[in-house]
């Protein structure tokens, strides 16, 4: 069966294709079906964000469809910058301004204690949809450390390994991080789902 993925990042897909191949599952980006809907993300939630793509790309390619959406939760912000995380701090900054404008919001916070969260939907075009979570705990770091990574890797602590993610190999952060245990989770109801049918 040919699912298509709502994302344009032939990393994503990657990732997606690597877990979903046991399954016999053929992964395709949106782009390579010449499908360029643009959705709005204007969900509260990482899961309705998600479900506002699958659905567009389902409607759109007539296939199932699977998208994901991602961010960071900060205790001492109240939750923030969560489904904002891609666009902290306005469309002026990069990676590095954003992650630096977290840690200048961070100046005197109670608690550092944060944690990634990524949230997987699946649409098909009958109408069934999937979703799978992932969480990955962690403190915001005093200051950046590691060179690997991107976002806000450098400055994402992950206590248990004493490491932030952006120290971390690419096998070492799937094996903890908030993507890889929804995509493993994701896998999971996947097969469950394909086995009933
Ligand atoms: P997306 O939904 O996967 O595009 O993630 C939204 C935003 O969250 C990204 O633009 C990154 O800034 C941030 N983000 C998500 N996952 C990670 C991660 O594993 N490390 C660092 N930043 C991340």
């Amino acid at each position: 069966m040919r699912f298509v993925l709502a994302s344009r990042n032939p990393g994503k897909l990657r990732e997606m294709q690597a877990v979903l191949q046991a399954l016999g599952v053929e992964v395709v980006l949106q782009s390579r079906l010449g499908i360029s809907v643009e959705v709005e993300e204007n969900g509260t939630t990482f899961a309705e964000n998600a479900r506002l793509k699958a659905q567009a790309v389902c409607a759109a390619s007539g296939l199932p469809a699977i998208a994901d959406d991602s961010g960071l939760c900060v205790d001492a912000l109240n939750g923030a910058p969560g489904v904002y995380t891609a666009r902290y701090g306005g469309e002026g900054l990069d990676d590095e301004g954003r992650y630096r404008l977290l840690l200048n919001n961070m100046r005197g916070a109670g608690t550092r204690a944060c944690h990634f969260e990524t949230a997987i939907s699946c649409v098909f075009p009958d109408g069934r949809e999937l979703t799978a979570h992932g969480r990955c705990d962690g403190t915001v770091a005093y200051a950046p450390m590691g060179e690997d990574g991107f976002g806000y890797d450098p400055v994402f602590f992950v206590p248990r390994l004493k490491k932030t993610f952006a120290q971390l190999t690419p096998e070492e952060k799937n094996a903890v991080s908030h993507r890889g245990q929804a995509l493993r989770a994701f896998a999971q109801v996947l097969r469950e789902e394909l086995e009933g049918e």
